[in-house]
């Protein structure tokens, strides 16, 4: 299968082919999603709580991802690797993004970065992505936002937040962005975004029709069902072993039987 690149998911939303993306941050588990056929490989900055047991994302640094983004690349051949910018290693300025961004390229293999926020970080994508970096935006649940949010809560619910975050998604769009990752709104706002977009937004709490969806490694594996919110399914209960869950995720992806209604916001 050929190399997954910004044209092959802009291809893909065409087609109306869904694309499934999953979090990783070593060689191992990126070399199980790869043969897995997921398309995207999210380098999250949800590191920081999976792997470094920090409360939230916050105390990330940008060596925390470009070295977790280094592993990841080594065990990919197909799938592109997205990597986060941590907290304050964008916000500042453009250029500020742009060494940030150019850092978790180089030290990090990383093909596509994802920055978090709206209309006004439009002037960091366009910049970022005229000087040929592929930017992800994210919308709607943003970790980094957490305390300005008051908390992990779904996004969107009312009318006039709901209006910002279509039109935070249209702006980033025109600012240049190859997909916008849509995470814990209604289904129906999330719906509505997909429609309007001529990129791909990928969900996670966002319904089953994004062109794509991503979940949390370890959150689809079970290890974290204590806490687990509504979207997370736990795909090795029943499959038995971790390869199979990955390939039952890429296949409830592809058909769109994964999210259901129940796992999903109204
Ligand atoms: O950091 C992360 O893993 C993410 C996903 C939850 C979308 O941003």
């Amino acid at each position: 299968m050929s190399k997954v690149t910004v044209p092959k998911l802009q291809t893909m939303k065409q087609q109306g082919e869904r694309i499934s993306c999953l979090t990783a941050y070593d060689y191992l588990f990126a070399t199980a999603l790869d043969s897995a056929g997921v398309e995207a490989i999210l380098v999250g900055d949800s590191l920081g709580m999976v792997i470094q047991g920090h409360s939230s994302t916050l105390p990330v640094t940008l060596e925390d991802m470009a070295y977790h983004s280094l592993a990841v690349s080594r065990g990919v051949s197909r799938a592109m690797v997205i990597a986060d910018l941590p907290f304050l290693t964008y916000q500042q300025s453009p250029q500020q993004a742009l060494l940030s961004a150019g850092h978790l390229m180089k030290a990090g293999g990383a093909e596509v970065v994802k920055l978090e926020g709206g209309a006004e970080m439009a002037p960091t994508v366009e910049f970022l992505t005229q000087r040929g970096i592929p930017v992800c935006g994210h919308l709607g649940l943003t970790p980094q936002s957490v305390h300005q949010l008051g908390g992990y809560r779904v996004q969107g619910r009312e009318q006039a937040r709901a209006e910002q975050l279509k039109n935070d998604a249209l702006i980033l769009q025109q600012a240049g962005a190859c997909a916008v990752v849509l995470e814990c709104i209604p289904q129906l706002l999330a719906t509505q975004i997909t429609k309007e977009l001529v990129i791909p937004t990928i969900g996670i709490g966002a319904g089953a029709n994004c062109d794509g969806q991503v979940l949390v490694l370890q959150d689809m594996l079970g290890l974290n069902d204590a806490h687990a919110p509504r979207f997370v399914r736990n795909f090795l209960q029943g499959t038995g072993s971790i390869d199979k869950a990955l390939r039952a995720y890429v296949i409830a992806v592809r058909d769109g039987s994964f999210p259901t209604a129940d796992e999903s916001y109204k």
